[in-house]
């Protein structure tokens, strides 16, 4: 029988998605659903023959990722920097060449081996900050950068040397951190003279806010996973250490408490957005994180004796996660005008108002910026608080984990393409829409000169966003929006200096304290081409629907059981 991670299956691997990731991408193609049926023949017509098929590749490559049709021929990893495009019609973009120089110009060695890249290669910058460190995060495009190009040892490495820096005691002053956290960052320090390397790493205690970096430990299995698709090398997962990894960071988000919510509690500052953002309570960024670390955990987990407890916790826990997630962090035109006639103050498990969210909160902009087709999930829900704001990666992340059916994944597609201008401006892509001002900018992020409107996490343009939303545009079959934003990027990431992010409403103007030479917009860019030039990578980045998962109820008119 043929694993999860579509590889012959070895040993103990086993998997819930074994019987219920079964591929439904066919019916897609085939079928569109009925609402969107008039504008999506509109684009389906409107799309050139080589889009067409780039997309249908799409599917079937993906197919046959999930259906363990995987051989190493169809990987098509192993070939030479940077003339990825040599089998394939497309010509190298010149920028691609510049790309893959600077990527490898941030590589970052211990004791001689590639181990991470550093976050930006500034040196023009007089303010080194922490961007001479690896951060987890941002290695995760520069990885499958390495991954599709072929190399996979320098992700081994980075595996191997945070799962090395997990076993460290972590202390924020006297007080101990949980086992299973993952650092935001290491450097390593070279002596010259002893000719010594050492290793040293933030948990948070050194970060701004000193938040611990919930999302390391997501993205640190998610990656794993993506390494085991893409190599086809079952062993680094099931070594002892590896399972254990993932047990441990398991252990911190699946531990019971006094939750009422499947969905899981964060500080401000916990994740890509590290700074205070107004984001605490359940961001949809770790939410969507979680969401997709707990199936590859799922797919990558030994049923041995200490494995099969999570197994069954993970089980139960997707279960509520994806209702919880599904039913009340979906924003559609219906849903809003729901919650805009939401009567208050209702009691007993009766109530329609679950989490009594007074209709007055809703802000202004929501009703202008939802189209008439189209939704997403929103920023955070908890008690009579509902963040309404559009944020870019837990989105993605939603669709590419298949946390969203296939129904709100067109949707959130439709979405972007309908409000293009506010989400994609000039420069793509916005890590928040809008940007809080004034008052609400004083009280909610305290005052932070770096967040002021529209500029760095406060509705600012993040170039890295691109590799997320071309994955996504795979995955939903439609390249031709990736292939437009791509366009905009190629327009200025290479003359602009790969800077971190831009600001304004349009992302028209290079960001107030942008780096440059950001590795992960260099990574980013390189990732989304690669993934257009050959979609089928997007199998070590995306899992499948998985049918067991499927909302029992219908709540909103916009997607169907
Ligand atoms: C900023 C970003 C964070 C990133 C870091 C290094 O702090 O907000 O997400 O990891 O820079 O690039």
């Amino acid at each position: 029988m043929d694993g999860p991670l579509g590889l012959r299956k070895v040993g103990s691997y086993a998997s819930v998605a074994d019987a219920g990731d079964e591929l439904d991408l066919s019916r897609l193609l085939e079928k569109p659903p009925p609402k969107l049926s008039i504008e999506r023949q509109r684009s389906f017509e409107e799309r050139s023959l080589s889009e067409l098929s780039i997309s249908v590749r799409a599917f079937d490559a993906a197919a046959a990722y999930d259906h363990g049709m995987f051989s190493p021929g169809m990987r098509s990893s192993g070939f030479d920097t940077p003339a990825s495009s040599a089998r394939n019609s497309f010509e190298p973009h010149p920028m691609v060449a510049e790309a893959w120089e600077a990527l490898r110009r941030s590589l970052v060695y211990l004791r001689g081996q590639p181990v991470g890249t550093i976050a930006a290669y500034d040196h023009a910058s007089e303010e080194i900050l922490n961007y001479d460190q690896v951060f987890v995060r941002d290695f995760v495009p520069s990885a499958l950068a390495f991954l599709m190009n072929g190399e996979p040892e320098i992700v081994k490495n980075f595996l191997l040397k945070t799962l090395h820096l997990q076993g460290w005691e972590k202390k924020v002053d006297r007080f101990k951190l949980g086992e299973g956290v993952m650092p935001a960052s290491f450097k390593v320090l070279h002596d010259p003279i002893r000719k010594t390397d050492t290793l040293i790493a933030d948990f948070g205690a050194s970060a701004i806010g000193r938040v611990a970096p919930v999302d390391s430990g997501f993205w640190w299995i998610i990656l794993l996973r993506a390494y085991t698709k893409s190599t086809g090398d079952l062993s680094l997962a099931e070594t002892p250490e590896c399972q254990k990894g993932m047990r441990l960071i398991l252990a911190l988000c699946l531990s019971e408490g006094f939750d009422t919510f499947p969905t899981l509690l964060c500080a401000d500052g916990c994740s890509m957005i590290d700074r205070r953002m107004g984001i605490y309570g359940y961001p949809i960024e770790i939410q969507a994180l979680f969401f997709m670390a707990l199936r590859c955990a799922l797919s990558m987990l030994k049923h041995d004796a200490e494995g099969k407890e999570f197994v069954e916790r993970i089980v139960k826990r997707l279960h509520a996660l994806s209702y919880h997630m599904r039913s009340y962090f979906w924003l559609d035109f219906q849903q809003l005008n729901d919650i805009y006639r939401w009567k208050t103050e209702e009691y007993s498990h009766t109530a329609v108002n679950k989490f009594n969210v007074i209709p007055d909160s809703i802000p202004d902009w929501v009703f202008d910026f939802m189209p008439t087709r189209g939704g997403y999930f929103i920023g955070n829900v908890s008690p009579a608080r509902m963040d309404f704001r559009w944020f870019c990666l837990g989105n993605c992340v939603a669709i590419l984990s298949s946390l969203a059916t296939p129904e709100q994944a067109m949707a959130i597609m439709d979405l972007i393409e309908a409000r293009w201008e506010e989400i994609v401006g000039e420069m793509p892509l916005k890590v928040a829409y809008p940007a809080i001002e004034s008052h609400e900018w004083r009280i909610v992020t305290g005052c932070d000169p770096k967040n002021t409107r529209w500029s760095y996490h406060n509705g600012g343009s993040w170039p890295v966003l691109l590799w997320l939303l071309t994955a996504a545009c795979i995955k939903t079959g439609r390249p031709q929006i990736a292939r437009r934003a791509i366009e905009l990027a190629e327009s200025r990431l290479l003359k602009d200096g790969w800077p971190e992010y831009y600001d304004g409403k349009l992302g028209r103007y290079i960001g107030k304290q942008a780096r440059k030479f950001q590795t992960w917009s260099i990574a980013g860019y390189l990732v989304a081409k690669m993934m257009l030039e050959d979609p089928s990578h997007l199998g070590m980045i995306s899992l499948e629907e998985d049918k067991a998962m499927k909302p029992l109820i219908k709540r909103s008119t916009s997607w169907t059981c």
